[in-house]
């Protein structure tokens, strides 16, 4: 995105989030977050740190850089922001928790506010959610340690109902990290264990035989009905699933198909559901809606409410096959953050 963001009409603040969740001000050149599967890219400590407001009267902030030698640092303002772009997955970035951030600091920002950050970082209330809305999902059940130890049995004769395979993944993930296909049943305990690690709460799912197909989803302009691009498929041929390799290191075995070879009546029905899928999760700014085609039709996977924005990422793609430039997607996504404010 910094590579491709327009800088005739913006100008980039880029700000780095450390793993002890320090701000620091960040590098503005592409290549340095480059997605090299050999040495991911980090953000280090360089002593700096951004600070956020005063208060909400001001959206200017500044910029601490320590004083070599000295105990001392020095301070400047980085200017007043206009609109933050949150470009973070997961957990702290995309579950309404750093948009909750924004809204106490009362900085307007690109995307999904709190609840619906929340409930798309979430699959289970997700599910439940998109359920109540009358639209399909694929059946399942979610579970804790605790509960599972409580009464094993019960959780025994519920999973088995599902069928084989199932899928068990974690609440709150992501990114298929803690994802694991099972197909037979002596496999379920190390696929629990695997995403227990991620979450205390594990879904266990059956598995949808049917086309992954993804479309992308824009925030109306002036109360207008959200935006649907065309479809995406994800193509799993050498692989299990589309995996955290397939997904950021290019892994062979999953080809991205854009635009997806859909009927007409199949592309309007798709546009429809994630149209109301986005509605009914209360989304702003953008979604990527994630389903399968199966033979009785569309299910709902899940929706992204901050999804990939690499240069093989699925959501960009789709934009770009319905007349929306990598840039142009950018500036939009700005504007409609921009328009809304503070939420
Ligand atoms: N119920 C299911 N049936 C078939 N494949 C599934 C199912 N659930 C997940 N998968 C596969 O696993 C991948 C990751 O699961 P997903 O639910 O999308 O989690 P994440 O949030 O990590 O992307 C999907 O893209 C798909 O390939
Ligand atoms: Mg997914």
């Amino acid at each position: 995105m910094l590579g491709a963001i327009d800088r005739d009409r913006f100008e980039v603040i880029p700000v780095g989030i450390t793993r002890e969740g320090a701000y620091i001000l960040e590098s503005d050149e592409p290549s340095r977050f480059a997605l090299d599967p050999a040495h991911l890219p980090e953000v280090v400590d360089n002593g700096t740190r951004v600070l956020w407001p005063e208060s909400t009267a001001s959206r200017e902030l500044t910029v601490t850089t320590a004083r070599p030698g000295t105990e001392g640092s020095d301070t400047r303002s980085l200017g007043a922001v206009d609109v933050v772009f949150p470009i973070l997955h997961g957990r702290f970035g995309e579950d309404g928790t750093i948009q909750g951030l924004l809204e106490l600091v009362g900085l307007p920002y690109v995307g999904n506010g709190v609840l619906a950050s929340s409930l798309g970082m979430d699959k289970h209330f997700t599910k439940t959610v998109l359920e109540g809305a009358g639209i399909p999902v694929a059946p399942w059940i979610t579970v804790t340690r605790a509960a599972l130890a409580a009464d094993p049995d019960l959780w025994q004769r519920r999973t088995r109902s599902l069928g084989l395979p199932v899928f068990v993944k974690p609440a709150r993930a992501g990114s298929s990290v803690g994802v694991t296909k099972v197909s037979d049943w002596a496999a379920l305990d190390a696929a629990l264990d695997v995403a227990f690690d991620e979450d205390g709460s594990v879904l266990i799912e059956s598995g949808v035989v049917g086309r992954e197909i993804e479309c992308a989803v824009l925030e109306g302009r002036d109360g207008a009905a959200p935006r649907v691009s065309v479809a995406g498929e994800v193509v799993v041929t050498g692989r299990d699933f589309y995996d955290f390799e397939a997904k950021y290191l290019d892994a062979p075995g999953v080809e991205l198909v854009c635009p997806a070879d859909l009927g007409d009546g199949e592309l309007f029905e798709l546009q429809r559901i994630a149209r109301r899928a986005f509605e009914a999760i209360g989304g702003q700014g953008l979604a990527r809606v994630d389903v399968f085609l199966t033979d009785e039709g569309f299910v709902v996977n899940e929706l992204n409410t901050m999804p990939g924005f690499t240069p093989i990422s699925m959501f960009p793609t789709c934009w770009l096959n319905s007349g929306l430039s990598y840039p142009e997607l950018i500036t939009e996504l700005i504007e409609i953050g921009h328009a809304t404010g503070a939420r």
